[in-house]
């Protein structure tokens, strides 16, 4: 079964053929970072206008890429959200429309259960059950996740997202969007100097808040010097921060769950700062941590075209109906 993926949920249009034996057998990805650069953040409509140009091209050269036509493919998968509504719509447009022309089964993919996923892509796969932690511009989520499609959510952020935090950060700091990995680029020049808040570790429980350091941040740099050197130190302090919170609930989680085995995914996981910390805390519990290649940390059509696979895999599909949904909570799918 050849498996077309689309994703279109934000600023990045791609896609990608799966088959269960050959593995994955192409994928192609197209970066607005360009376009929305000098807004400072993604301009929605821009967005939709750009998927719409990118896409049947980015299909296509997939397909040839893969050596197959419109024939070899026996499914589509596409992000039917989160994300942005004009975006979505233009990835469960297409997927629709190719899916009733070429007569095969459409399914509605879940953005973030695509990044849960995405370890799976790996030869070292992890095994079932596993605790997740799902790190986005979006979302930051804690999930026991039993089966494919049996998710539990442990904790998640009460207020922004952990990349969403990098984003602000990395903005107040001069720093280009996506400030992500621009921030973390950063901190490497910086020292260890200033010490920020590890937001709601000092109470039991598993969500996440953020906000609070962001004003921490804030009120530091308005009162040093902003030079360089500041901006480093304060880059550093800040990664630290975030990695050392995650990291504490994440021994939590495995801790009230019982489990040995963390799965790290989304965007924020490419960072190495946090990929560090946390490997360090699963080796000292002699627990397992597996994250997807930092090419399939942030959004790609890999994680889409295999979540979809799964879907179809267990007769899972959609009617003609297009499905799109800005907001849709991972509760509230269905197991496989
Ligand atoms: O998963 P993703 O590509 O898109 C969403 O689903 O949101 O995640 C994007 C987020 C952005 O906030 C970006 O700044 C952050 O991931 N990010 C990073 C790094 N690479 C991407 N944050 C910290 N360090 C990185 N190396
Ligand atoms: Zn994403």
């Amino acid at each position: 079964m050849h498996v077309l993926g689309i994703e279109t949920s934000c600023d990045e249009t791609a896609v990608a053929i799966y088959h269960p034996q050959k593995g994955l057998m192409a994928h192609v990805l197209h970066s607005q970072i360009a376009t929305h650069n000098e807004y400072g953040g993604v301009v929605p409509e821009l967005a939709s206008r750009d998927h719409v140009r990118k896409l049947l091209p980015l299909i296509g050269r997939v397909l040839q890429d893969g050596k197959l036509t419109g024939a070899d493919i026996d499914g589509i998968a596409y992000t039917a959200g989160p994300g942005l509504m004009g975006a979505l719509l233009v990835g469960a447009a297409t997927a629709r429309s190719l899916a009733w022309a070429w007569n095969i089964p459409a399914i509605a993919v879940h953005h973030m259960e695509g990044h849960l996923l995405a370890p799976m892509l790996e030869d070292d796969a992890p095994a079932l059950p596993f605790v997740a932690l799902l790190i986005s511009g979006g979302h930051t989520l804690l999930i026991e996740v039993s089966a494919i499609g049996r998710y539990r959510l442990l904790g998640e952020t009460l207020d922004d997202a952990a990349g969403e935090a990098f984003d602000k950060t990395a903005k107040l700091l001069g720093l280009s969007y996506p400030g992500g990995p621009a921030l973390s680029r950063l901190a490497e020049t910086g020292k260890p100097r200033f010490q920020f808040p590890r937001p709601m570790t000092d109470r039991p429980g598993l969500d996440f808040s953020f906000s609070g350091l962001k004003t921490s941040v804030l009120n530091t740099f308005n009162n040093s010097k902003q030079t360089t050197q500041d901006k480093a130190d304060i880059a550093f302090a800040f990664q630290q921060a975030i990695a050392e919170t995650l990291t504490i609930k994440c021994h939590r989680a495995l801790q009230q769950t019982g489990l040995k085995t963390l799965v790290v995914a989304g965007g924020v996981s490419a960072n190495t700062a946090i990929r560090q910390q946390l490997g360090t805390m699963t080796t000292a519990e002699h627990a397992r941590i597996y994250f997807p290649r930092p090419e399939f940390c942030t959004d790609n059509g890999a994680m889409i075209a295999y979540a979809g696979y799964q879907r179809l895999k267990a007769g899972q599909s959609q009617d003609l109906t297009l499905f799109a949904r800005p907001r849709w909570p991972m509760a509230q799918l269905l197991s496989v």
